[in-house]
């Protein structure tokens, strides 16, 4: 019984503490970090461009950072090219270099940062956080199947370059790797996560964004204040 409580008490001291460091950690990167999640054709860029347009942040998308990578045509490139082409996850180690790379070059002149299309698997949330620095918040789109489909074949269809990935076959994929990933994402960050839901009007779906971000401009505000 004394053990159980002495345990308790140990954990509840550790979860405490790592909430503190979480919270100086955060203070210490001096602008907000928003994760955008959600599947293929959800309308994350969608989303993004608008945040961008409101708040002045700075975008960064992990797939348009790996197809600059792919559009450069080093070998490097190829190898990406080759993953995401069958729908696959690229390796974190690259994905995360490149991340990295933009957040330092752009820090000290930005308002803040939208990481788009990261983490699409928990260890890649874990790594951020140990690397780069904590998460502010994480917006879940959430959005069928068939609708992501939908979306992803009509932008296909009216772009004057098609992407590369955005045939059928390789939808279904993306579709699979999403499947197979985000729940346990979902699970590791229910704390700071917000599920939005993305079947409806775009301008529908950007109140609750600004909601949500505006929410974590406050909190930021709070915690300068009583510094
Ligand atoms: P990435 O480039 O991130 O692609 P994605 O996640 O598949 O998402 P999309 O860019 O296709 O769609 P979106 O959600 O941004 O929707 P959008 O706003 O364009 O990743 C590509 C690949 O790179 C991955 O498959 C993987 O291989 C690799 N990769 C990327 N990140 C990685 C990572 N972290 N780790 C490992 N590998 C990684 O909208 C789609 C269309 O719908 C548009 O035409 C838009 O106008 C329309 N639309 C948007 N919202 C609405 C709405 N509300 N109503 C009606 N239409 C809408």
């Amino acid at each position: 019984m004394f053990m159980c409580h002495q345990m308790a008490m140990k954990k509840e001291a550790q979860e405490k503490l790592k909430a503190e460091q979480l919270r100086k950690a955060q203070a210490a990167f001096d602008v907000p970090i928003i994760w955008i999640l959600g599947g293929p054709g959800c309308g994350k860029g969608t989303q993004c461009a608008k945040i961008v347009e409101k708040y002045g942040f700075t975008h960064l998308s992990s797939g348009d950072l790996l197809r600059e990578e792919v559009a450069s045509g080093s070998d490097k490139g190829r190898e990406l090219q080759d993953i995401m082409s069958k729908g696959g996850l690229v390796s974190n180690q690259e994905v995360l270099s490149l991340l990295n790379g933009a957040v330092t070059r752009a820090k000290g002149n930005s308002k803040g940062f939208l990481i788009d299309g990261y983490p699409r698997e928990k260890n890649q949330g874990i790594a951020f956080e140990e690397q780069i620095a904590p998460a502010d918040l994480a917006l879940y789109f959430e959005c069928s199947e068939d609708t992501m489909v939908q979306r992803i074949m009509a932008r296909a269809s009216a772009a004057a370059v098609k992407r590369a990935d955005d045939n059928e076959t390789t939808i279904r994929s993306r579709l699979q790797t999403f499947k197979q990933n985000t729940s346990a994402i979902l699970a590791l960050y229910i704390e700071k996560t917000l599920t939005i839901n993305a079947e409806r009007d775009v301008e529908d779906i950007f109140v609750e964004v600004v909601d949500a971000i505006d929410c974590v401009l406050k909190k930021r505000q709070k915690a300068v204040a009583s510094c």
